[in-house]
Protein backbone atom coordinates (compact mmCIF):
# COMPACT_ATOMS: atom_id res chain seq x y z
CA UNK A 1 0.00 0.00 0.00
CA UNK A 2 2.98 2.27 1.06
CA UNK A 3 4.79 1.63 -2.38
CA UNK A 4 1.32 2.11 -4.23
CA UNK A 5 0.63 5.51 -2.44
CA UNK A 6 4.56 6.27 -3.56
CA UNK A 7 3.59 5.66 -7.05
CA UNK A 8 0.72 8.02 -7.09
CA UNK A 9 2.55 11.06 -5.05
CA UNK A 10 4.83 10.26 -8.60
CA UNK A 11 2.07 10.36 -10.67
CA UNK A 12 0.72 14.04 -9.04
CA UNK A 13 4.66 15.44 -9.27
CA UNK A 14 4.93 14.87 -12.79
CA UNK A 15 1.51 16.52 -13.48
CA UNK A 16 2.69 19.45 -11.50
CA UNK A 17 6.13 19.52 -13.33
CA UNK A 18 4.66 19.25 -17.06
CA UNK A 19 1.71 21.62 -16.37
CA UNK A 20 3.56 24.26 -14.68
CA UNK A 21 7.33 23.55 -15.73
CA UNK A 22 8.05 24.05 -12.14
CA UNK A 23 8.43 20.72 -9.43
CA UNK A 24 6.68 22.42 -6.85
CA UNK A 25 3.62 24.05 -6.72
CA UNK A 26 4.29 26.12 -3.33
CA UNK A 27 7.40 27.85 -4.55
CA UNK A 28 5.87 28.09 -8.06
CA UNK A 29 5.29 31.76 -9.06
CA UNK A 30 1.92 32.33 -10.88
CA UNK A 31 1.45 34.43 -13.65
CA UNK A 32 -2.48 34.45 -13.65
CA UNK A 33 -4.84 35.65 -11.28
CA UNK A 34 -7.05 32.46 -11.38
CA UNK A 35 -2.73 30.85 -10.49
CA UNK A 36 -2.26 33.19 -7.76
CA UNK A 37 -6.14 32.71 -5.85
CA UNK A 38 -4.85 28.85 -6.77
CA UNK A 39 -1.66 29.10 -4.95
CA UNK A 40 -3.16 30.66 -1.84
CA UNK A 41 -5.34 27.64 -1.96
CA UNK A 42 -2.65 24.92 -2.58
CA UNK A 43 -0.63 26.70 1.06
CA UNK A 44 -3.69 26.67 2.90
CA UNK A 45 -4.53 22.70 2.16
CA UNK A 46 -0.56 22.07 2.88
CA UNK A 47 -0.79 23.95 6.27
CA UNK A 48 -4.00 21.61 7.05
CA UNK A 49 -2.51 18.67 5.67
CA UNK A 50 0.29 19.51 8.57
CA UNK A 51 -2.47 20.25 10.71
CA UNK A 52 -3.90 16.98 9.97
CA UNK A 53 0.01 14.94 10.22
CA UNK A 54 0.40 16.07 13.60
CA UNK A 55 -2.47 14.90 14.64
CA UNK A 56 -2.39 11.58 13.14
CA UNK A 57 1.09 10.98 14.06
CA UNK A 58 -0.03 11.06 18.23
CA UNK A 59 -3.70 9.45 17.39
CA UNK A 60 -2.42 6.50 15.77
CA UNK A 61 -0.72 4.76 18.50
CA UNK A 62 -3.87 5.54 21.03
CA UNK A 63 -6.23 3.61 19.17
CA UNK A 64 -6.48 -0.31 18.69
CA UNK A 65 -5.88 -2.18 14.96
CA UNK A 66 -9.51 -2.41 14.60
CA UNK A 67 -10.44 1.24 15.44
CA UNK A 68 -8.08 2.04 12.49
CA UNK A 69 -8.86 0.09 9.50
CA UNK A 70 -12.62 1.31 9.90
CA UNK A 71 -10.72 4.97 9.35
CA UNK A 72 -8.41 3.41 6.78
CA UNK A 73 -11.68 1.57 5.00
CA UNK A 74 -13.21 4.80 5.01
CA UNK A 75 -10.40 6.56 3.05
CA UNK A 76 -10.05 3.81 0.68
CA UNK A 77 -13.55 3.65 -0.15
CA UNK A 78 -13.39 7.66 -1.17
CA UNK A 79 -10.29 7.86 -3.06
CA UNK A 80 -11.49 4.83 -5.17
CA UNK A 81 -14.59 6.80 -5.67
CA UNK A 82 -12.76 9.98 -6.88
CA UNK A 83 -10.49 8.53 -8.64
CA UNK A 84 -12.98 6.32 -10.94
CA UNK A 85 -15.70 9.07 -11.10
CA UNK A 86 -12.69 11.28 -12.71
CA UNK A 87 -11.24 8.69 -15.04
CA UNK A 88 -15.55 8.62 -16.16
CA UNK A 89 -15.11 11.84 -16.85
CA UNK A 90 -11.74 12.67 -18.34
CA UNK A 91 -11.09 13.41 -21.61
CA UNK A 92 -7.15 13.74 -21.39
CA UNK A 93 -5.66 10.41 -22.15
CA UNK A 94 -3.23 10.30 -19.79
CA UNK A 95 -4.49 11.64 -17.07
CA UNK A 96 -7.55 9.05 -17.79
CA UNK A 97 -5.13 6.31 -17.70
CA UNK A 98 -3.94 7.75 -14.48
CA UNK A 99 -6.71 7.97 -12.83
CA UNK A 100 -8.20 4.48 -13.95
CA UNK A 101 -4.56 3.04 -12.34
CA UNK A 102 -4.95 5.13 -9.13
CA UNK A 103 -8.20 3.94 -8.98
CA UNK A 104 -7.76 0.48 -9.25
CA UNK A 105 -4.77 0.47 -6.31
CA UNK A 106 -7.53 2.13 -4.04
CA UNK A 107 -10.09 -0.69 -4.88
CA UNK A 108 -7.31 -3.05 -3.76
CA UNK A 109 -6.68 -1.07 -0.64
CA UNK A 110 -10.08 -1.21 0.06
CA UNK A 111 -10.46 -4.53 -0.04
CA UNK A 112 -7.52 -5.21 2.29
CA UNK A 113 -9.24 -3.46 4.87
CA UNK A 114 -12.49 -5.40 4.37
CA UNK A 115 -10.94 -8.58 4.81
CA UNK A 116 -8.72 -7.50 8.07
CA UNK A 117 -11.92 -6.27 9.57
CA UNK A 118 -13.88 -9.70 8.63
CA UNK A 119 -11.41 -11.15 10.74
CA UNK A 120 -10.98 -9.36 13.51
CA UNK A 121 -14.64 -7.66 13.70
CA UNK A 122 -16.67 -10.30 14.97
CA UNK A 123 -14.49 -10.55 17.83
CA UNK A 124 -14.31 -6.56 18.41
CA UNK A 125 -13.86 -4.99 21.76
CA UNK A 126 -17.31 -2.82 22.80
CA UNK A 127 -15.50 -0.35 24.23
CA UNK A 128 -13.96 0.45 20.69
CA UNK A 129 -17.30 0.68 19.14
CA UNK A 130 -18.06 4.28 20.06
CA UNK A 131 -14.70 5.09 19.29
CA UNK A 132 -15.66 3.72 15.77
CA UNK A 133 -18.71 5.79 15.15
CA UNK A 134 -16.88 9.07 16.13
CA UNK A 135 -13.71 8.35 13.68
CA UNK A 136 -15.97 7.99 10.78
CA UNK A 137 -17.75 11.24 11.32
CA UNK A 138 -13.91 12.74 11.64
CA UNK A 139 -13.20 11.25 8.59
CA UNK A 140 -16.11 12.60 7.30
CA UNK A 141 -15.00 16.43 8.10
CA UNK A 142 -11.70 15.61 6.92
CA UNK A 143 -12.24 14.08 3.52
CA UNK A 144 -14.43 16.41 2.28
CA UNK A 145 -11.96 18.85 1.74
CA UNK A 146 -10.72 16.49 -0.42
CA UNK A 147 -13.58 14.97 -2.39
CA UNK A 148 -16.25 17.78 -1.40
CA UNK A 149 -15.95 21.18 0.37
CA UNK A 150 -13.83 21.61 3.11
CA UNK A 151 -16.38 22.11 6.41
CA UNK A 152 -14.98 25.77 7.58
CA UNK A 153 -15.51 24.82 10.75
CA UNK A 154 -13.32 22.13 10.96
CA UNK A 155 -10.48 23.20 8.33
CA UNK A 156 -8.72 26.42 8.90
CA UNK A 157 -9.22 28.20 5.53
CA UNK A 158 -9.86 31.54 5.09
CA UNK A 159 -13.69 32.96 3.15
CA UNK A 160 -12.20 32.93 -0.20
CA UNK A 161 -10.97 29.51 -0.44
CA UNK A 162 -13.98 27.78 -1.98
CA UNK A 163 -14.83 30.10 -4.45
CA UNK A 164 -11.43 30.15 -5.58
CA UNK A 165 -11.69 26.03 -5.79
CA UNK A 166 -15.07 26.33 -7.29
CA UNK A 167 -13.48 28.73 -10.26
CA UNK A 168 -10.25 26.94 -10.25
CA UNK A 169 -12.30 23.69 -11.07
CA UNK A 170 -15.06 24.96 -13.49
CA UNK A 171 -11.32 25.57 -15.63
CA UNK A 172 -10.08 22.42 -15.14
CA UNK A 173 -13.44 20.85 -15.77
CA UNK A 174 -13.76 22.93 -18.75
CA UNK A 175 -10.22 21.99 -20.05
CA UNK A 176 -11.01 18.20 -19.96
CA UNK A 177 -9.68 17.13 -16.50
CA UNK A 178 -12.55 15.08 -15.21
CA UNK A 179 -13.62 17.21 -12.24
CA UNK A 180 -16.95 16.05 -11.12
CA UNK A 181 -19.40 19.39 -10.46
CA UNK A 182 -20.78 20.18 -7.12
CA UNK A 183 -23.51 17.85 -7.53
CA UNK A 184 -22.37 15.28 -8.83
CA UNK A 185 -19.16 15.13 -6.07
CA UNK A 186 -22.28 15.39 -3.50
CA UNK A 187 -24.01 12.41 -4.91
CA UNK A 188 -20.54 10.25 -5.05
CA UNK A 189 -19.69 11.32 -1.78
CA UNK A 190 -23.16 10.01 0.14
CA UNK A 191 -22.96 6.98 -2.19
CA UNK A 192 -19.19 5.75 -0.73
CA UNK A 193 -20.59 7.11 2.54
CA UNK A 194 -23.60 4.55 2.39
CA UNK A 195 -21.02 1.73 1.22
CA UNK A 196 -19.03 2.38 4.37
CA UNK A 197 -22.66 2.21 6.26
CA UNK A 198 -23.14 -1.16 4.58
CA UNK A 199 -20.06 -2.30 6.10
CA UNK A 200 -20.60 -1.50 9.50
CA UNK A 201 -24.06 -2.21 9.73
CA UNK A 202 -23.19 -5.95 9.54
CA UNK A 203 -20.84 -5.54 12.54
CA UNK A 204 -23.64 -3.25 14.56
CA UNK A 205 -21.39 -0.53 14.84
CA UNK A 206 -23.70 2.41 15.24
CA UNK A 207 -23.52 5.23 12.21
CA UNK A 208 -23.21 9.14 12.94
CA UNK A 209 -25.62 11.46 11.14
CA UNK A 210 -24.09 12.98 8.12
CA UNK A 211 -26.70 15.47 7.52
CA UNK A 212 -24.92 17.35 5.02
CA UNK A 213 -25.35 14.81 2.61
CA UNK A 214 -28.33 13.83 4.08
CA UNK A 215 -27.47 10.17 6.22
CA UNK A 216 -29.24 10.61 9.73
CA UNK A 217 -27.63 8.61 12.74
CA UNK A 218 -26.33 9.33 15.56
CA UNK A 219 -25.29 12.89 16.88
CA UNK A 220 -21.64 13.46 17.25
CA UNK A 221 -20.81 16.91 17.94
CA UNK A 222 -16.99 16.65 19.57
CA UNK A 223 -14.11 16.10 16.77
CA UNK A 224 -11.57 17.76 16.38
CA UNK A 225 -8.30 17.79 14.56
CA UNK A 226 -6.48 16.13 17.22
CA UNK A 227 -8.60 12.56 16.67
CA UNK A 228 -8.62 12.11 13.01
CA UNK A 229 -6.95 9.12 11.38
CA UNK A 230 -8.28 8.61 8.11
CA UNK A 231 -5.37 8.21 5.52
CA UNK A 232 -6.36 8.08 1.68
FE1 LIG B 1 -5.04 3.97 -0.74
Amino acid sequence: MVRDEQNHEIVCGKFITKLLDHTDPLTYEPKTEIGKRCKKNAQWLYFNGGRYWTGYRKAVPKYSLAVLFSSFLMGEIASSTIFHQMANGCSEPVFQEAFKNIGKDEGRHMAICMSLMERDYPKLDVSDVPTITKQIRAGYLFLSGILFEPPEDFWDIPKDFIPAQRDAEEIARNAGFGIPTYDEKKENWRTAILNLKGVLDKYNIPFPAIPEVGITGEEISDVDMEDIIPVF
